[in-house]
């Protein structure tokens, strides 16, 4: 059948993996850099927002926050003015979810009768074709922005505080997104609001629970096989103990060390493609390993499905010619989903 289980419920058992989450590209595998995790950047947005930094910081610290974006298309944000106790709460909030009986989660279950825009629930990987390979996590998806469009039947009452604390980070997390878009944008030459703009008042953004259980076999899966996101940028809230995130960077995979406080932020296919592909949407897959469970919180933020992309007029040139074709967002998501289960990268697709 097309309906994957629950991923917890086969970790549970104690099972191998079923056939179907065994990965076909093992022999095809990049090799891990391990020498370069600690290189990836941190960027002390403090140092950028502060009127007590001297013009020089802000300088250096958005110099900084280029070069991440070039040649990274990631960085850990730190100084990002997120309490941490409210990270915590989040953390425990994903944690008492999953923590619930399958029965439970299960009346949060997504409809899985199609396309993107009836991606919201507790599920998992959406099932696109027989042949894909299924991945090893289970997820709860929630659109948080616009607040109008909320669905609330599918925000856990259980645990009791869910709903109050995604709110509150959502509120947080909204404010550092537009915060980090307009840094870009600037750093780029271009109006601080010009990615807002573009993303839009009506742009989306959805929540994303990742649960990885342990898994007996980790090598042979993928909690998240390799995928770049199809947004405009994704902050991503890491487990507090435990590794999994990897980035393709130069031929290689990069473990993203563990940053308590620290808010991962990436860039997404729409910002490649509204930079003209200077700031790149990176590569990167999550591994699973056979002792520990992880959690994350990763929120997408998405133009207006209305909205047609693409570079920026300012940065098209004679020696940087345009590198994407105009799209509509609606287009590319659907497009985005039908790639990326298949493991090919849809920016491809808008050049
Ligand atoms: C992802 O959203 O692609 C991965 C997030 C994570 O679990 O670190
Ligand atoms: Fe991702």
């Amino acid at each position: 059948s097309l309906l994957a289980k629950h991923v917890q419920e086969l970790a549970i058992n104690g099972y191998e993996p079923p056939q179907r989450y065994i990965r076909k590209d093992r022999d095809r595998e990049a090799p891990i850099d391990s020498s370069l995790s600690s290189s990836v950047p941190i960027i002390d947005l403090h140092l950028i927002s502060s009127p007590n930094s001297s013009t020089q910081q802000k300088r250096d610290e958005i110099g900084k926050l280029k070069s991440a974006l070039t040649s990274w298309g990631i960085f850990q944000a730190i100084g990002h003015g997120i309490p941490s106790s409210l990270l915590d709460e989040l953390r425990g909030m994903a944690k008492g979810f999953f923590d619930l009986p399958v029965e439970e989660k299960k009346k949060y279950a997504m409809n899985k009768d199609g396309t993107q825009h009836y991606l919201e629930g507790y599920g998992n990987d959406l099932v696109v074709s027989e042949d894909q390979t299924l991945e090893w996590s289970d997820r709860l998806y929630l659109l948080i922005k616009p607040k109008d469009e909320r669905k609330l039947n599918f925000w856990p009452e259980n645990p009791s505080r869910f709903r109050e604390v995604l709110n509150e980070y959502s509120l947080k997390s909204n404010l550092l997104a537009e915060f980090v878009l307009n840094v870009m944008a600037e750093s780029l030459g271009l109006e601080g609001d010009y990615f807002l703009k573009q993303t839009g008042e009506r742009g989306t953004a959805f929540a994303r629970f990742n649960y990885y259980p342990p898994c007996s076999r980790p090598d042979h899966v993928y909690g998240i096989k390799p995928h770049a996101d199809g947004g405009a940028i994704t902050l991503v809230l890491q487990d507090k103990e435990v590794e999994g995130l990897q980035v393709f960077k130069d031929g290689k995979w990069i473990k993203v060390p563990v940053l308590p406080d620290a808010i991962l932020i990436n860039v997404a296919d729409q910002i490649e493609i509204m930079s003209n592909g200077v700031y790149k949407s990176p590569v990167h897959r999550v591994i699973t390993n056979s002792e520990k469970e992880r959690f994350s919180v990763a929120v997408f933020y998405v133009p207006d499905w209305e909205k047609e992309i693409e570079p920026a007029a300012k940065l098209i040139s004679e020696s940087t010619p345009r590198l994407f074709r105009k799209i509509k967002m609606k287009e590319y998501g659907d497009v985005y989903f039908q790639k990326t289960s298949r493991g090919i990268r849809a920016i491809d697709w808008a050049r």
